[in-house]
């Protein structure tokens, strides 16, 4: 075909008309390797050894063929069962997706359609309402409330009954603002409501201990779905690879909407020697819980406005514009992230909290930057 021909398109086809108008999430993820990077709240030491391990073991044979998931769900369950799980899960009940954001795309392509309602809070994690727009679905995020920014959950609660929710997403802790919410208040939720799907995103769970999984019966409640990640506290966020798990039968819905081998083999393989290796994960959270105290102290000691309760990050407000001093660290090799799109916490930098190690390293320089500006 002459591509000067007069019958040649002239435009690129049309897209759906939500897709059009996406506003994409839009995240500063490059370049960051040789910084100290408390911006994503990732593990900042690396996986385990374990995993760095298996992964170089990895033969050609491994490479060229599709990926194997056998033993993978068992895998998880058994290390779900070592940190306290007294449910009995069975394989059908576990989905596994190229990363949590995986699962929560495929979470709102199975379930969202146009019309539909999400409810969630504000601020939350920044990927479940592009899923929803992308849908056509209507959201309805209902602020944080007072000065510490505790769950709405009366607001919550009151929507629930007056108006047919299809989707609820909890992030607990939320991300960004740290807020716990008790695992009975989800069931409560979840109870008031049976038509809708609860998904709790417990991405930072382990900093904080509150999940609705240990004595779950997903037979009482086929409405709750958890996800889970080892992109985190077990260092594998470039690997991508995270976890649904819920009633068999809202795991196959999801499941049918994502391509037969969306998570790689390195994925697998490193998944279940990061699961093998749960003393290395429980070290790293406990070395983070320990700088999260420091850095508290810190921050109450110099009466710097922040917000500090679960998962491995807290909010500071600084004395001076967030950008200026975002950058100002930056140019001394740590990077933060900034907030400054976000209601509520505009004006605000989220910082990842890692070793105690990297935590005084980050306030030695971040004093520096705020005392630099006072005498400018
Ligand atoms: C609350 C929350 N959910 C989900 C994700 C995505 O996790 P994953 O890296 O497994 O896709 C993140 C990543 O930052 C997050 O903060």
């Amino acid at each position: 075909m002459n591509p000067d021909s007069k019958t040649f398109a002239k435009n690129a086809p049309s897209p759906r008309h939500e897709v059009e108008n996406l506003e994409p999430y839009k995240a500063p993820l490059e370049g960051r390797r040789n910084f100290l990077r408390l911006d994503f709240n990732e593990n900042t030491i690396g996986p385990s050894p374990r995993v760095l391990d298996a992964l170089q073991r990895i033969s050609a044979n491994q490479i060229s063929i599709y990926p194997e998931y056998s033993g993978l769900r068992e895998a998880l369950i058994t290390n779900l069962t070592q940190q306290g799980l007294e449910a009995s899960l069975v394989v059908e009940q576990i989905g596994i997706f190229n990363g949590v954001d995986a699962a929560i795309h495929a979470i709102f392509h199975a379930y969202g359609d146009r019309g539909d309602q999400l409810l969630t809070t504000t601020p939350t994690f920044g990927y479940y309402a592009p899923c929803a727009f992308m849908q056509g679905m209507q959201i309805l995020s209902i602020p944080y409330e007072g000065e510490n920014f505790q769950f709405p959950f009366d607001l919550i609660l009151k929507t629930l009954s007056a108006k047919r929710t299809q989707l609820l997403f909890i992030c607990n802790p939320n991300n960004p603002t740290g807020t716990r919410l008790a695992p009975e208040k989800i069931y409560d939720l979840a109870a008031s409501s049976p038509d809708t799907l609860v998904v709790v995103d417990e991405l930072y769970e382990a900093f904080t201990g509150d999940s609705v999984l240990p004595g779950i019966d997903f037979s009482a409640f086929p409405n709750i779905l958890v996800l889970r990640s080892l992109a985190k506290t077990a260092g594998l966020a470039g690997l991508r690879i995270g976890f649904a798990i819920g009633s068999a039968k809202v795991v196959d819905l999801i499941t049918r909407v994502t391509g037969p081998y969306d998570v790689n083999s390195f994925a697998v393989t490193a998944a279940f020697a990061a699961l093998e290796d749960q003393p290395y994960i429980d070290s790293y959270v406990a070395d983070v819980l320990e700088a999260r105290d420091w850095i508290k102290e810190k921050l109450l000691t110099s009466g710097v406005n922040h917000q500090l309760d679960g998962g491995n990050y807290f909010l500071i407000w600084p004395n001076y514009s967030s950008s200026y001093i975002a950058h100002a660290l930056r140019e001394k090799g740590i990077l933060v992230r900034e907030m400054s799109s976000q209601s509520l916490i505009a004006g605000s930098l989220r910082v990842s909290i890692g070793t105690i190690e990297q935590m005084k390293e980050f306030w030695k320089v971040y004093s520096s930057v705020e005392d630099f500006k006072k005498s400018m």
